[in-house]
């Protein structure tokens, strides 16, 4: 993904990637203020960096678990112990558990822990690129899309699966305007997915949660947005606030896409009503930059992703195609 640097020069740099013996990553809690890289030599730490949400997006979450195994290999670490650590870092995204036993295959072979984890992300980069030409047709000259959360590169290590249609249909010239949520309470759409459109130069504005509805009274063409579990019956775990928005598309007649790689479908879960849903911390709705501002002796709910039937679904941009959801089990093939 493009980043502007302190200097003012543009860099193309990834979300996570692996070098001199370290994982370095982008600390996403730090923007849009600051481009900040942190990096970890302990799979353990990787593992903290997934729960506190330095690293965070499905996909992304992916290949941090990828490069946290990669670590515990390097270390001669016991992996059984490894993987089940690095799994109980957040419960929902499915690319976690997805990454995690793929590593564990591919170092129990015998391969080499930093070329394996390497290709984990590179594929990943390449799924979103697939998302990205799929999604891309989809979207004409002179669309206005929404969009909620970060799917963009910072969630997939780079190119992003909501936002790669749009990186895609930029690059071919299209122009079209994007609305992006700002998401409460984490505010990924504010900080992060505004972000990612500024550095790209995509025409957009930062919306209130609560202001979906309104924009889309006046017109909306289509919605993307990520996914963090996909059962299968196409019923889809995303960011909360997700269901909402599906719900008002459906009343309006507004096409709603879900982008996702295969990887985030989890063919073993039957429908959504078994996704466990995260509950975060109460201090991430009752404080800013640790600062309370809600009354002493409220109690806050923080769910971190709620559940949209599959019935609200258009179609599921994927790296081998869109499906709508009753289509599903064909991506097994
Ligand atoms: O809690 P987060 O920030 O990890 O949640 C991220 C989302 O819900 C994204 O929409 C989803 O992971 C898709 S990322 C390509």
């Amino acid at each position: 993904m493009k980043a502007k640097m302190k200097d003012g020069s543009k860099a193309d740099i990834k979300a996570i990637w692996f070098e001199n013996g370290k994982v370095r990553m982008i600390d996403q809690r730090e923007l849009p203020l600051e481009l900040v890289i942190v990096d970890f030599d302990d799979y353990r730490d990787v593992a903290e960096a997934i729960r506190n949400m330095t690293t965070r997006g499905a996909p992304c979450i992916g290949a941090s678990a990828a490069y946290a195994m990669c670590l515990a290999g390097l270390k001669d670490e016991d992996l059984d112990e490894a993987a089940k650590f690095i799994k109980a870092a957040r419960p929902t995204a499915y690319d976690l558990f997805y990454a995690t036993d793929w590593m564990y295959a591919k170092l129990k072979a015998g391969a080499d822990p930093i070329e394996a984890a390497d290709e984990y992300s590179n594929i990943t980069v390449d799924k979103c690129r697939a998302i990205g030409k799929f999604g891309g047709e989809l979207i004409k000259d002179g669309m206005t899309l929404m969009t909620h959360c970060n799917a963009g590169a910072l969630a997939t290590v780079d190119v992003g699966t909501a936002l790669a249609p749009m990186r895609q249909a930029h690059d071919d010239g299209k122009e079209f305007f994007v609305y992006a949520s700002e998401t409460r309470p984490r505010l990924q759409g504010m900080q992060l997915t505004a972000w990612e459109l500024n550095q790209e130069d995509i025409d957009h504005a930062i919306i209130p949660d609560g202001s979906a509805a309104y924009y889309m009274s006046k017109g909306v063409d289509m919605i993307i947005v990520g996914a963090d579990r996909i059962a299968a019956n196409g019923d889809f775990a995303n960011k909360i606030g997700t269901f909402d928005k599906a719900i008002v598309a459906k009343h309006f007649g507004i096409p709603f896409y879900v982008a996702a790689p295969v990887s985030t479908f989890d063919f073993n879960t039957g429908s959504g009503k078994d996704i466990v849903i995260e509950q975060r911390s109460e201090t991430e709705m009752t404080e800013v930059k640790g600062i309370r501002i809600a009354p002493i002796g409220s109690k806050a709910m923080n769910p971190a992703f709620d559940v949209t039937p599959a019935e609200f679904v258009t179609g599921f941009i994927t790296e081998k195609g869109i499906f709508k959801p009753s289509e599903i089990s064909r991506m097994k093939e």
